[in-house]
């Protein structure tokens, strides 16, 4: 395992993005290629067998073509359904988002009331509620499914502020149950922060797994000898299977320019072996 090589990340379409943006600016060192299954999302409403099925597919192509040292699974979704299978099948290291989002959780609201936002799949893998079972026994938690949210991110709406209305009625039960802490349990929805702050109100503290998984991710490649070491940095490569305008136009927006950054599309048929 050489360290100077790189980080793999994958999502059902633009939302591990906001992952990628925290692990960039906390690992400005480390190259990273990413992809956003667009072709096929949402994740949220598919079967666990489809989701692993898809994972395995990503996980392939990051692994045979460039070889990469680590994988984050980027996606809640994919993370409650892929993340054991990935992690018995490859040779590499391979984390999730819900730990990290679920302890930065617990330690935010230890005998509090948590909400949940995430996709129907991620709610319904129960993985959040099980975790913060454990890490925080007292805490009350409330878990809401929320596809609606995934579409708007995608459809370049994030910051839309004729959405604020549906986003407060959406919102509605949990502002009512008085959540002190809102886990933002699915990688797109950090993109809806300021929509999503607006409607539970500034007292809520916002848990953005992703944000806490790229903080993981920095300790466990120190704690495991595997940052890189070397002074040149290949630019970030990012990959979409659905459309490349629409891709490109949210990740410039989100991460703004880096130079040598490429944006390609991706056929994953044409790519197993
Ligand atoms: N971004 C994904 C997640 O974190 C899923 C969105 C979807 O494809 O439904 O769960």
């Amino acid at each position: 395992m050489k360290n100077n090589q790189a980080i793999g990340m994958f999502d059902s379409g633009v939302g591990g993005l906001t992952v990628l943006k925290a692990a960039e600016q906390l690992l400005p060192h480390e190259q990273f290629i990413y992809v956003g299954d667009t072709a096929r999302m949402p994740y949220g409403p598919r079967s666990a067998a489809e989701i692993v099925q898809y994972s395995n597919e990503i996980a392939d192509f990051l692994v045979n073509q460039f070889n990469i040292k680590l994988l984050v699974i980027a996606c809640n979704t994919a993370t409650a359904r892929a993340l054991p299978t990935l992690q018995e099948r490859l040779s590499i290291p391979v984390i999730g988002v819900i730990d990290a989002g679920a302890q930065a959780a617990a330690k935010a609201s230890p005998e509090g009331k948590i909400g949940l936002i995430a996709t129907k799949g991620t709610v319904d893998s129960k993985r959040y509620q099980e975790e913060l079972a454990d890490l925080a026994p007292q805490a009350t938690v409330l878990a809401q499914a929320e596809p609606d949210f995934v579409k708007w991110v995608e459809a370049d709406r994030f910051e839309d502020s004729s959405l604020q209305a549906a986003v407060d009625q959406h919102l509605a039960p949990l502002k009512d149950a008085a959540v002190d802490t809102l886990i933002l349990g699915c990688t797109h929805f950090p993109l809806m922060a300021d929509l999503i702050q607006t409607a539970v109100g500034p007292s809520v503290a916002l848990i953005d797994a992703g944000k806490a998984t790229a903080q993981f991710l920095k300790e466990y490649l120190a704690e495991h000898g595997l940052a890189n070491q070397s002074q040149t940095v290949g630019a970030s490569r990012l990959f979409t299977t659905g459309d490349l305008a629409a891709f490109e136009t949210i990740a410039q927006e989100w991460l703004g320019q880096q130079p040598g950054r490429k944006i390609e599309h991706l056929d994953l048929s044409q790519t197993q072996v």
